[in-house]
């Protein structure tokens, strides 16, 4: 799996650089904590993912921000302005549901302008904005066709381009690919960072969705279970992960438990009985308990042993071919670690019960602590 590149940061947030700033966002359903002291910022012109399972609360947040639920308590600002006693019509900003909610007997033009006609924009000038965002949205020439005979990810622009003609500070969308097959689903994901990067306005993206994250976002915010547990870039959160969960729930990871010992260099010796070399940070402390998380990506199969930091002997237990890559499931000892290796040659796939030497680097190797 590959992650995006880290796209450039300002060295500085200066206030109009924020366009929404959340300071401990809490919302309780009588017992229920949904949200639970959730606080951050997301620039001006950011493509910000909320990515987290299903029902850790991610609706739940945009549609306080939306202003469609009310705060147990912290507070919400847009483009500098407090919300709390701002009612939803009056917020500047815009939702794409998952369900697209188009009109099926109206026609493009007229589902794409609903709201500027809503606004009491003259017809001429719907007529110019629609033909500018079918331009954008690579849909030129389809302002008189029906609804029903776009296909999916066309209905989805269409869906798109009506919340982005309003003009919103701040474009709400929650799930909106969901409904999508995979491969559409992939087309729109480039899509939508294309659409976002022509208009330069500021998204809030929420899913469960960590590919669409990963692909899509200038920075991603994981949440598990109401709270907020890691914010950065796709980089930072794939690479440097802050909790285990989040090492799991990004990408896939062979993650274990063990004590750090700090004594010679970094060394985790896991509960499972390997002792994994791991790579130095002055933040890992000298001794307790920890986890190492290591990449399928990053540890090498071979039929003879493999030169690496960690460097073990273990028996194909599985393959899985998936075309352009593949992985092993090979075990060492009482462990069962995952390989992704590129697929290369046919003839020199390894076979389930081959000997192997399996091996990673200690750059590989990343420490957590909680
Ligand atoms: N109106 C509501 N009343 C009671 N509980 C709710 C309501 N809306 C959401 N919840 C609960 O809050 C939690 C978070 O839900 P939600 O924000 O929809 O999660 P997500 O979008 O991440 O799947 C869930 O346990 C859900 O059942
Ligand atoms: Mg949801």
């Amino acid at each position: 799996m590959t992650t995006s590149s880290t796209r450039s940061e300002p060295a500085t947030e200066t206030a109009s650089d924020v366009a929404v700033a959340v300071d401990g966002l809490r919302k309780e359903f009588g017992q229920l904590t949904a949200v639970d002291g959730v606080s951050f910022t997301i620039r001006d012109g950011e493509f910000f993912t909320l990515v987290g399972p299903s029902g850790c609360g991610k609706t739940t947040l945009l549609r306080m921000l939306a202003g469609l639920e009310d705060e147990t308590d912290g507070s919400i600002s847009i483009d500098g302005a407090d919300m709390t006693a701002v009612p939803a019509e009056k917020r500047p900003t815009s939702m794409v549901f998952q369900d697209l909610a188009l009109f099926p007997f109206k026609n493009v033009f007229e589902n794409l302008t609903f709201g500027l006609k809503m606004q009491g924009e003259s017809k001429s000038v719907r007529r110019e904005r629609a033909e500018e965002m079918l331009d954008v949205l690579d849909l030129q020439g389809y302002a008189d066709n029906e609804i029903e005979e776009l296909s999916g990810g066309e209905q989805q622009r269409i869906a798109l381009g009506r919340s982005l003609l309003t003009e919103p500070d701040l474009l709400l969308l929650d799930e909106p690919l969901s409904s999508l097959d995979v491969k559409l689903r992939k087309e729109m994901q480039l899509e939508l960072r294309r659409i976002h990067d022509d208009l330069e306005s500021t998204f809030f993206y929420v899913t469960h969705d960590q590919e669409v994250a990963l692909t899509a976002s200038d920075r991603i915010g994981v949440m598990n279970d109401g709270k907020l547990v890691q914010v950065g870039t796709p980089r930072e959160v794939y690479e440097e992960p802050a909790t285990p969960f989040v090492a799991e729930f990004i990408g896939d990871t062979n993650l274990f438990e063990g004590e750090i010992d700090e004594a010679d260099g970094t060394t985790v010796e896991t509960d499972s009985g390997l002792e994994i070399v791991a790579a130095d940070r002055d933040d890992i402390p000298d001794s307790g308990r920890g986890f190492v998380s290591v990449r399928p990506e990053r540890i090498t199969v071979s039929e003879s042993s493999v030169d690496a930091d960690n460097s073990f002997e273990g028996t194909v237990a599985d393959r899985i071919y998936q075309g352009d890559d593949i992985t092993y499931e090979v075990t060492v000892g009482d462990v069962r670690l995952q390989a992704e290796q590129p697929a290369a040659d046919g003839d020199d796939l390894l076979a389930r019960g081959d000997t192997v030497g399996v091996g990673f680097d200690r750059e590989s190797a990343y420490v957590i602590t909680e």
